[in-house]
């Protein structure tokens, strides 16, 4: 099914969590997604860095073939790279579902390379930082498939959650369409999963609350739980 209608589907039963394929034991990725799938998850994120947008440097198309391999879960590719424009085609014929990019990365060029994901088929989704303000993609809402707020400044694992990412999310969720997915990423946990549903989000990231812990199956499950606490 090509990328853009399994998210949709995504939407429908939502919220999910999502684990982020950063702090994952990469010398056993099939152990690991075989533990996610029995987890039960409905999708992965994976954490593309190059060193130069962020400070850190993680993978490119070749693990993202390897999963592609691996699962048949929707991969949702979350490039913190500079100039994203070069590599979308790469990306999604290595297996990216929904191919989200940075508008700090792409400034003036960020209609221009979401129309190039989505004419790929693949869903297309815009980041923004804590710092960023909604004002930088607002211009967007109407052709993207997924607008995700982070928590943390992209780049690493195990992070605190910033709360400014729950004032984003509601005033997100109040402006886009129905069917957008609106993910949170970064410091996602069981302290703050709740208030991030609470407050509108439909895909949860969350990478050290699963990793960090022996049994991804339990971890996944006592987020669900706690995701719709605060929901009455
Ligand atoms: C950070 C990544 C996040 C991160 C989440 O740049 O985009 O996906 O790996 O990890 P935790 O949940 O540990 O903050
Ligand atoms: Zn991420």
């Amino acid at each position: 099914m090509a990328g853009r209608q399994r998210w949709a589907q995504l939407k429908e039963s939502a919220p999910h969590i999502l684990p982020s394929m950063l702090l994952c034991d990469f010398g056993n990725l099939a152990r690991e997604m075989d533990q996610l799938t029995e987890a039960g998850v409905p999708a992965i994120h994976l954490d593309v860095m190059d060193g130069q947008f962020v400070p850190n440097l993680t993978y490119g198309m070749p693990i993202v073939a390897g999963l592609r391999k691996l699962t048949d879960l929707p991969l949702d590719v979350h490039l913190m790279i500079e100039n994203p424009g070069r590599y979308v085609r790469q990306f999604h014929e290595a297996g990216a579902d929904l191919i989200t990019i940075h508008q700090e990365a792409t400034g003036e060029s960020t209609g221009e390379v979401l129309a190039q994901i989505r004419d790929l088929g693949a869903g297309a989704g815009i980041a923004i930082n804590p710092d960023t303000p909604l004002s930088a993609i607002e211009p967007y809402f109407e052709t993207v498939d997924l607008v995700l707020i982070m928590s943390v400044n992209a780049g690493f694992g195990g992070q605190s959650f910033n709360p400014i990412a729950l004032e984003k999310l509601q005033a997100v969720r109040q402006a886009i369409g129905p069917e957008v997915l609106l993910e949170v990423d970064g410091g996602v946990n069981q302290e703050t999963i709740a208030s991030c549903v609470s407050a509108g989000a439909d895909l949860l990231v969350v990478g050290s609350a699963i990793f960090g812990q022996p049994d991804y199956r339990q971890a996944v499950a006592d987020l669900k739980r706690l995701s719709t606490s605060n929901l009455s």
